[in-house]
């Protein structure tokens, strides 16, 4: 079975506004409302844990779970000061479902597809790790101070890694906890599992399944949304 996690518990600081970026509305609703029914529309979804702040406690009642009829949702949980902690504390709701499989995402990554999480859910099964991820389209430099360049890397080799991204409940408990019990902070959960020595599959993710993070990235998600002929 699967199961997703959506993390919603940042302050959406690098976004500069008031309201926290995932319930901005994105034309008829917040943003986590449109992240949460990308996963409610795929049948291989089972159930939904969202991890949200606590401070936001009453916008995500109010203004996403009393709005829609998310049929899948499951519960919320409140979220930690690092990414990290949030999506363990989402992953402790699962702990007794060890031998299944999770979807972990980024709340403020809308424009998952039902493609991208039918080729997680197919690989997964196979290796019991896998990151969604795109080729990187730009050459890539490696500087170690900023100021100067080391190296060119190749661009074959370098992908730019998104969410969702999916494992066997068993095995990313064990690496978050590994992680936190030698005080290792990832950016993403893959590297805590490839920290394990584990292999993670590399699943073919989209352009368009950006991560909201700057007001730009906003502008880009109303294009995204006019460009699926969601809006006119
Ligand atoms: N997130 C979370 N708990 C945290 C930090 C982040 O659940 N302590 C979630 C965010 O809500 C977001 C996702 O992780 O859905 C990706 O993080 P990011 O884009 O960095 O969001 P924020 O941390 O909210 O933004 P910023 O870093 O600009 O403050
Ligand atoms: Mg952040």
């Amino acid at each position: 079975m699967f199961f997703a996690v959506i993390v919603a518990a940042g302050k959406g600081e690098r976004m500069n506004v008031a309201v926290p970026k995932q319930y901005l509305p994105l034309f008829d609703k917040p943003i986590i409302a449109h992240t949460i029914e990308a996963f409610e529309r795929s049948p291989l979804i089972q159930e939904i844990v969202v991890v949200i702040h606590p401070d936001h406690e009453d916008i995500f009642v109010k203004r996403v779970l009393k709005q829609f009829c998310f049929k899948k949702f499951r519960k919320y949980v409140f979220g930690g000061d690092t990414r990290q902690e949030s999506v363990y504390r989402g992953l402790e709701v699962l702990r007794e479902r060890k031998k299944d499989f999770v979807f972990i995402h980024d709340g403020v990554r809308p424009f998952v597809t039902e493609s991208i999480i039918e080729r997680c859910a197919e690989r997964v099964q196979e290796t019991e790790a896998v990151c969604c991820a795109i080729p990187c389209v730009d050459t890539v430099k490696f500087s170690e101070d900023g100021n100067t360049i080391e190296k060119t890397l190749d661009r074959k080799k370098i992908w730019r890694a998104q969410t969702p991204q999916v494992f066997r409940v068993s095995l990313i408990l064990e690496a978050m906890e590994k992680a936190f019990q030698d005080g290792f902070y990832g950016t993403d959960d893959s590297s805590l599992v490839e920290r394990l020595g584990k292999k993670v599959a590399l699943v073919l993710g989209a352009e368009n399944n950006i991560k909201i993070t700057t007001p730009f990235d906003f502008i880009r998600a109303e294009e995204i949304l006019r460009w699926e002929k969601r809006i006119c």
